[in-house]
């Protein structure tokens, strides 16, 4: 397997190996830790904020009914999910989807940079409020923080680390959006956005 397969794999590693908070409640509930999936070489990174009950049963990103709407804004804008990569700021489940503490964030965030720079990503497209605030903060962005309702289907630039440019495309969550169909209806407009990386 390549370089960047082998990296994946030892944060992988890591982040199993974990003990106390949600790596604990992992152990105890037969979960499973939720790193990402999708390739390697994506243009395009999607960052959620934690994995729910069936993603934690699975081990797999968005693989619940939030999993179900965003495969089909993905498919409203012709964008394959292999083509794709999907992960989250915090890789174990809080116990009853609570948000994710600060001290969660701190924890797992290292192993997000970590994977951000093995994919090195034209464009980070952030689902709800929690990742974007990390994602435009590390990328130099905290001047331009707004609230989501204002940043949502914005396309902000930054510095890439690794050279040129870096896309960031605040989206509101799709969990957001299960019960409300015009949060469904923008989250559709904003998405087209992505069409243009
Ligand atoms: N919500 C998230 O933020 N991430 C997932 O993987 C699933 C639901």
């Amino acid at each position: 397997m390549g370089e960047k397969y082998e990296k994946m794999k030892a944060i992988r590693d890591e982040v199993i190996a974990l003990t106390g908070g949600l790596a604990d409640f992992r152990r105890e509930n037969k979960y499973h830790a939720v790193l990402g999936e999708g390739s390697h070489d994506a243009k395009i990174m999607f960052v959620g904020e934690a994995p729910g009950k069936n993603e934690a049963e699975q081990g797999r990103p968005f693989c619940g009914a939030a999993g179900k709407l965003l495969d089909k804004l993905l498919e409203s804008v012709g964008i394959p999910r292999a083509d794709v990569y999907i992960t989250n700021i915090v890789k174990d489940r809080p116990p009853s989807n609570r948000d994710p503490l600060p001290s969660e964030i701190e924890l797992y965030a290292p192993f997000l940079d970590r994977q951000i720079e093995i994919i090195q990503p034209k464009c980070i497209a952030t689902l709800g409020r929690f990742s974007m605030e990390y994602i435009m903060r590390k990328f130099g962005l905290s001047f331009e923080l707004e609230p989501i309702s204002k940043a949502h289907g914005k396309l902000y630039e930054a510095e890439a680390p690794w050279g040129g440019t870096l896309k960031i495309a605040p989206q509101y969550h799709p969990a957001a959006a299960i019960y409300n169909q015009s949060l469904i209806e923008t989250l559709k407009k904003d998405f087209q956005i992505l069409k243009t990386i």
